[in-house]
């Protein structure tokens, strides 16, 4: 096993009824900006419950953060913070509001003149504005990580930012939510969580064995769940293990003292980036060919998955290949598919620009080695076609 340092200072309040608890969690006397997206909340009844809990305090609102939390709209929030002297920030919505909270909890307290440099020029945040989260959707463990994904339409980019002051000081995770979500954000969440586990797992064995059965834990549940969510959003049990399952999925745990991929991430997030798709179906069309192409460095943990998780049995290689057969057969059979070209006729080219941008990036060597240049992401992009 790696070294490895482990902190997660969020506190998680999960269960029924528990959005109430926000006035406990944040500070008094603060004066609060409560950040969502397109309106879900207001149809669902989280946005009564929030507006009913945080009654006592001086809050500002601000809505219609989009899908892909966009820079221009942060922006206007950004100011809204500074004219409004807000100290804390309150995030009711999926990964994007989070996210879009977590650059703004960065952007209030950076001290450059231009806060896409916290972007653009990879600045970790040591030190942000507190923020908690009322978690809608359940799918990309944002709500205790310390991480964000931020798109700014007018260039095409979709870059990654974080730092040890972007942890949310709360997370409320009451599974009742779900019962409102769409089938197609369901069926993200299951494939976005399924995909952050196999991003710390699918790599080469180093015998990091509470790890690699946490890691397996949490897949055999999101598997288990997956068709019962999907039929019965409102089934609270099923619910509760998929959201748990989604935070767990990508809260640092995972991947202490293991080496992590992370490559499907990366070229998926210029899919993104590029023609829109949902990030959950960006790393649904990536993962076969990624691992279809990096076979040999990964086929003893494609193995071990494959018995431990599928329960398939054969040699080494068969096991291999049935588990890279078995995912994809997962990602169709929540409806999701599998090929770029199932998404945009306009694919041609694709490989060749995603290597261009990872490049322009220095992203020259991706996954475990380190070694995956961006001449490799294109022929696993082509090869996704
Ligand atoms: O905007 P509203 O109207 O609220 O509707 C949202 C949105 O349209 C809707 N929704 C959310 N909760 C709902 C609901 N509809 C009905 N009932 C509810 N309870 O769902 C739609 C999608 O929401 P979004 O927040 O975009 O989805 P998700 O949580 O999948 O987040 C995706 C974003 O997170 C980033 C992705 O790149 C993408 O930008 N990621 C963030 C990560 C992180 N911070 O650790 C890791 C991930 O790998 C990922 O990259
Ligand atoms: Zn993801």
């Amino acid at each position: 096993m790696n070294n490895f340092d482990y902190k997660n200072p969020t506190k998680i309040i999960f269960g029924k009824g528990e959005i109430s608890k926000i006035a406990s969690e944040i500070p008094e006397n603060s004066k609060v900006l409560m950040l969502y997206g397109g309106g879900s909340i207001k149809k669902n009844g989280i946005y009564e419950q929030v507006i009913s809990a945080l009654k006592d305090f001086d809050c500002v609102e601000f809505g219609g953060i989009p899908a892909n939390p966009e820079y221009s709209v942060l922006m206007d929030a950004l100011a809204v913070i500074k004219e409004q002297k807000i100290d804390f920030l309150l995030a009711v919505g999926g990964g994007s509001v989070i996210d879009g909270t977590k650059f703004l909890s960065s952007a209030a307290l950076f001290e450059g003149d231009n806060p896409w440099d916290i972007l653009d020029k990879k600045i970790a945040t040591q030190k942000g504005m507190p923020f908690g989260t009322v978690l809608t959707l359940p799918a990309t463990g944002s709500e205790m990580n310390s991480g964000a994904v931020i798109t700014r339409k007018e260039t095409k980019q979709k870059l990654v930012m974080g730092g040890p002051g972007l942890f949310p000081v709360f997370s409320i995770l009451d599974p009742s939510v779900v019962a409102s979500i769409p089938e197609r954000q369901i069926a993200n969440g299951l494939a976005d969580s399924f995909t952050h586990v196999l991003e710390q797992y699918m790599t080469y064995p180093i015998e990091a064995n509470l790890q690699d059965r946490f890691a397996e834990s949490i897949m055999q549940t999101i598997i288990e769940v997956a068709p019962r969510i999907l039929k019965d959003p409102s089934d609270y049990k099923a619910a509760a293990n998929f959201m748990w399952s989604c935070t767990m999925a990508l809260n640092g745990l995972i991947q202490k003292g293991v080496p992590t991929d992370w490559a499907i991430h990366m070229m998926g997030h210029e899919l993104t980036a590029l023609f829109g798709i949902d990030h959950a179906r960006t790393l649904a069309i990536l993962t076969g060919p990624h691992y279809n192409y990096n076979f040999e460095n990964k086929k003893a943990k494609l193995a071990q998955y494959a018995e431990r998780v599928w329960n398939v049995d054969g040699s080494l290689e068969e096991k291999a290949k049935a588990g890279i057969q078995k995912t994809t057969e997962f990602f169709n059979s929540i409806g999701i598919q599998t090929k770029l070209s199932e998404y945009t006729s306009d694919f041609e080219g694709t490989g060749k620009e995603v290597a261009r941008r990872l490049a322009e990036r220095g992203m020259n060597g991706l996954g475990e080695y380190g070694k995956l240049a961006p001449e490799d992401a294109q022929k696993i992009v082509e090869s996704a076609y």
